[in-house]
């Protein structure tokens, strides 16, 4: 057995260092009139493909940019105020990259962490390959000690209609997000492109807005089938295994208050999301609010509303998400605006009607986003014949829901993102009076799951896309590791196409077990992938 172990672990080291890989390093660079130059009497590299992404907690923010080299590039952070004209800062904190071939032919993607943030601080930012140095961009952090702000869209999908008015009204409404809303980064509920491995799509998403904007993707059935989403948007804490599609898997992050936990919903292992979610609520117990995001509404009013796979999630997650104390859920995938009643499992709390507001409630309520492109709008469901609806809209106007959220009251305000008029407001009260104290997750059931997390559901699993995740049910151990600073992270292959993204960390403290585990199921997840990826295909028909 040791003989057996010794020699895993020898085939992960070597395949591991074999790849363009590089750790996750932080150091403090000095700012000189040398580095502060692109390319003096040298070959350019260019650079392109920029995307900010939430981190793992308020504190730190996410990277990706693209460059034309395999060696893996560096960004160079600091605080705008320490800025001396429009020279970059002469101190500055550098993050190494992890760079991998990407599916843009000749183009590497660089993913790194910007971490040890102050709170409502400006910063400025670069990239560096070799000898280039990108143009500087900006970002905000917020101040999170009162509540949170941030926004949430469904469905750019830019292609999925005239690709060059879906990517003008993508450019409007990341204007309005910006400029006109108080928000310290974006939620998108899925579907950013509509072709998964179209990069002309991706360059149309990748607005440079998102160089300063925060954003936090989710994987929808049109970003699924290519490995070109998780080459784009560098997510933390994403699963190793839970919700794993050829595009990424589950993930999860912490910001001030609130509890974020991104469910792909191309995977309809039940039992896999359940245990995702119930590992990343016990890994962040002092949350007051949890929120899910996940492409496929099953709360909608559009013509997916009664389509099988719909059906069969509307059976099976809410119950777990009851259970589990979620207080909101933002979803995609049926391109019209419905924001449902507080839902108690699958019942509707609507005996006083729609309600702009309720106080301490004992269910979840879900919410899905139109489309925040105007790429491309569904009408209500000719049949739809169902009273979970408390808000239906369909204008044909692009939307956008803007959150804030403090320890006692989430409180949500759609706006048409071409004039900024309201079409919705919704406030969930924890408590009647702000000086009552605060009953943490009313709707949690203390029956929780058995040792395996699992659920009496077994309609997900017949589906198919994704098999792993039915590990959940031997009780394997889950490496869902943070890359944290000064830790290493091994990720990435350069075989273009076959990318397994499964991020193992690489320290000290993961037990032989542990790594064994992730080692034979990233041989797994890519045999199932390749396996799968016919069927995926087939989804993104819709
Ligand atoms: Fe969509």
């Amino acid at each position: 057995m040791k003989r057996r172990v010794t020699s895993l672990l020898i085939a992960l080291i070597v395949i591991l260092s074999s790849v363009s890989t590089a750790t996750f390093a932080y150091a403090y660079g000095v700012n000189t009139t040398a580095n502060q130059k692109s390319i003096k009497g040298s070959k350019s590299i260019e650079q392109k493909s920029v995307c900010l992404t939430v981190g793992s907690d308020e504190n730190s923010r996410n990277i990706t940019w693209y460059a034309k080299t395999m060696m893996p590039g560096t960004v160079q952070y600091a605080p705008k105020s320490t800025m001396v004209g429009n020279a970059f800062p002469a101190k500055y904190r550098e993050a190494k990259a992890i760079s991998r071939l990407s599916n843009d032919t000749g183009f590497y993607t660089n993913q790194a962490t910007m971490d040890e943030l102050k709170a409502n601080t400006e910063y400025v930012y670069r990239f560096v390959n070799g000898e280039q140095i990108s143009k500087t961009y900006t970002f905000k952090t917020g101040d999170v000690s009162k509540g949170i702000r941030f926004a949430v869209v469904g469905d750019p999908q830019i292609g999925s209609g005239d690709l060059e008015a879906g990517i003008a009204g993508w450019e409007v409404a990341l204007n309005a997000i910006q400029t006109k809303l108080n928000v310290d980064f974006l939620i998108s509920a899925g579907d950013q492109v509509n072709t998964s491995s179209s990069e002309i799509e991706y360059a149309g998403f990748l607005n440079e807005r998102l160089a300063s904007l925060a954003l936090a993707p989710t994987i929808g059935n049109h970003d699924n089938s290519s490995t070109a989403y998780g080459q784009h948007f560098n997510i933390p804490n994403e699963s190793a295994i839970y919700g794993r599609t050829l595009a990424g898997a589950n993930y999860w992050y912490v910001y001030g208050n609130t509890l974020f936990m991104h469910i792909n919903s191309n995977s309809m292992s039940t039992i896999g999301h359940e245990a995702f979610l119930k590992n990343a609520i016990e890994k962040n117990p002092d949350a007051k609010w949890k929120i899910v995001v996940f492409h496929h509404s099953i709360y909608s009013t559009a013509g997916h509303w009664d389509d099988p796979d719909i059906i069969s999630r509307r059976n099976s997650l809410p119950p777990i998400l009851n259970k589990l104390g979620i207080d909101v859920v933002f979803m995609g995938h049926d391109h019209i605006y419905t924001r449902s009643y507080m839902m108690n499992g699958t019942t509707p709390d609507s005996v006083k009607g729609p309600q702009s507001e309720v106080v301490a409630p004992t269910g979840v309520l879900y919410i899905t986003g139109n489309s925040g492109s105007g790429s491309k709008y569904y009408g209500v469901a000719e049949n739809f014949d169902a009273d979970y609806a408390a808000k239906i809209d369909q204008s044909k106007r692009p939307t956008a829901i803007e959150v804030s959220i403090t320890d006692t009251e989430y409180t949500m305000t759609t706006y048409f993102t071409d004039d900024m008029s309201v079409l919705d407001k919704f406030t969930i009260r924890k408590t009647a009076n702000i000086n009552d104290p605060v009953v943490d997750n009313p709707n949690t059931d203390e029956e929780t799951t058995g040792n395996n997390g699992s659920t009496n559901n077994t309609n997900g699993n017949s589906n198919g896309n994704t098999s792993t995740n039915n590990n959940a049910d031997t009780g394997v151990t889950v490496n869902d590791k943070t890359p944290q600073s000064g830790q290493s992270v091994a990720d990435k292959t350069l075989q273009s196409g076959s990318t397994v993204k499964d991020k193992i960390a690489n320290t000290g403290d993961v037990s032989e077990v542990i790594v064994i585990s992730v080692f034979a199921m990233a041989s797994i997840v890519t045999a199932v992938a390749a396996f799968n990826r016919k069927k995926i295909l087939s989804s993104e028909e819709n």
